[in-house]
């Protein structure tokens, strides 16, 4: 690797913009402080190259779980290039948005109306305003990962621990109204009986039960049918975050394999391939309350996430994409646990095929991780301990990051059993969660 214009430039922009990135994932102290190369100059496929033309091949988030189909799709650009032709933005609306509508009902034939937003946190945002103005009520029960708005961290302002285990810890609330502490708690996924004693401890009052369909685990048994005929029960809304999991397993909600009925679903990331796109789709009379709020931004009706959107959800459809993303996902999973056997490493592997995690079961699990991530980044590969598989990874790039992995197994084992593995690092532990950057 050749010159260092990538840490230069993140250098400069920590002075200027604070946190360093729009993003807290994409911060470079998320994956190796000081070495990970913080931007891009070109993607293509799963390749990106850095702003001095390394290449890398790209086996970590895939645009933090945006690009299912792999950077610069030929057939979304060519989609997006020609919105770009005939104007992205006028006064008048874009008719995509009608036709996206109609697809996603289609898809989804257990809602009738549709929003649209432009990210997946003011999507969800918009969600639960909807929820709050349909029942009059203001408190939201939830588990999982929802975005940065007021409603969700708020779960933070009593108990500043409230979010660990659901995705980022350490989300500070600060700035968030004090007025809103006591509005929002959280409840971990499967945790019937925790969300059940919540229920009865805010019965009358509750507006919404807000879960990612999945994220982790698959749902137990009876974990969906608890919600729903509770949240039927108690009059609040079910709404389901499909942001991440959307369009992965299934051309749709993961919700609709699993034969689950929400009152609102969400989908924002993966359905318009890496141009801003987010929809809210719901029951019409929940729905129809959001006429009764004020929800509007000038944005959300530019052309270019609509149109993208259609294409993406088409592209999906047409070629079995949540398939191609199985295959390949079960390969790495697979691929890890006998590279771990090979190395002699205790891994655990988790997570649905298309978005597969895994941690090294070692007390000093994140000094390994960021060796890991250090070796990987030495073999020209950015990968960490999650892989979201895109349909732009083939059967030979897989070859090649297991390869990669081996060889990163093989020195993280070498690394424990020299009862020092930090020495190994050439850079600093990265960061686990939010934290101030100094
Ligand atoms: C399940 C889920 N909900 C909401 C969000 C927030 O979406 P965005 O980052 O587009 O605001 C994310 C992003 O990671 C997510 O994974």
């Amino acid at each position: 690797m050749e010159k260092d214009s990538c840490q230069n430039l993140y250098r400069q922009a920590k002075k200027i913009i604070p946190g360093g990135t729009q993003l807290l994932s994409k911060r470079p102290e998320m994956f190796l402080p000081g070495g990970w190369p913080a931007y891009y100059k070109k993607a293509k496929g799963c390749r990106i190259w850095d702003l001095d033309d390394n290449e890398y091949l790209d086996c970590s988030l895939m645009g933090i779980g945006s690009c299912i189909l792999g950077y610069a799709d030929s057939d979304i650009n060519k989609t997006v290039k020609a919105v770009i032709d005939h104007g992205n933005m006028s006064t008048l609306n874009a008719s995509e948005e009608v036709e996206l509508s109609e697809l996603l009902l289609e898809l989804h034939p257990w809602a009738q109306m549709v929003r649209f937003a432009r990210t997946g946190g003011e999507a969800m945002a918009i969600a639960v305003r909807t929820a709050r103005a349909s029942t009059g009520r203001d408190i939201v029960l939830f588990c999982g990962y929802h975005g940065w708005h007021d409603w969700y961290i708020s779960a933070n302002l009593g108990n500043d621990k409230s979010l660990d285990g659901h995705l980022l810890p350490g989300l500070d609330p600060a700035g968030v109204p004090r007025a809103l502490e006591g509005t929002s708690h959280p409840f971990k996924y499967n945790d019937s009986e925790k969300l059940l004693e919540l229920v009865d401890r805010y019965k009358g009052k509750i507006a919404a039960v807000v879960l990612e369909t999945v994220r982790n685990v698959f749902p137990d048994k009876d974990f969906y049918k608890i919600i729903r005929k509770t949240t039927k029960d108690i009059g609040a809304v079910f709404i389901l975050d499909e942001i991440t999991s959307g369009w992965r397993l299934n051309c749709g909600g993961a919700h609709l394999l699993f034969g689950w009925q929400p009152d609102i679903a969400v989908f924002a990331k993966a359905i318009s391939n890496g141009f801003p796109m987010a929809t809210i789709i719901g029951k019409e009379k929940i729905m129809n309350s959001l006429q009764s709020t004020f929800v509007s931004s000038t944005y959300w009706t530019e052309r270019i996430g609509p149109a993208a959107a259609l294409a993406t959800i088409r592209k999906i459809k047409e070629k079995n994409v949540p398939a191609h993303l199985e295959k390949i996902g079960k390969r790495v999973q697979k691929g890890w646990r006998n590279l771990a056997k090979k190395n002699n490493l205790k891994i655990r592997v988790f997570g649905i095929y298309p978005l597969g995690h895994f941690s090294f079961e070692y007390e000093d699990s994140l000094i390994l991780k960021t060796l890991f991530i250090q070796e990987m980044l030495r073999q020209q590969v950015l990968a960490t301990t999650a892989f979201y598989v895109s349909y732009a990874h083939k059967n030979k790039d897989i070859n090649l990051y297991l390869a990669a992995c081996d060889q990163a197994f093989g020195t993280i084992a070498e690394a424990i059993k020299s009862g020092d593995p930090e020495k190994y690092l050439k850079y600093p532990v990265c960061h686990s969660g939010f934290k101030r950057l100094a």
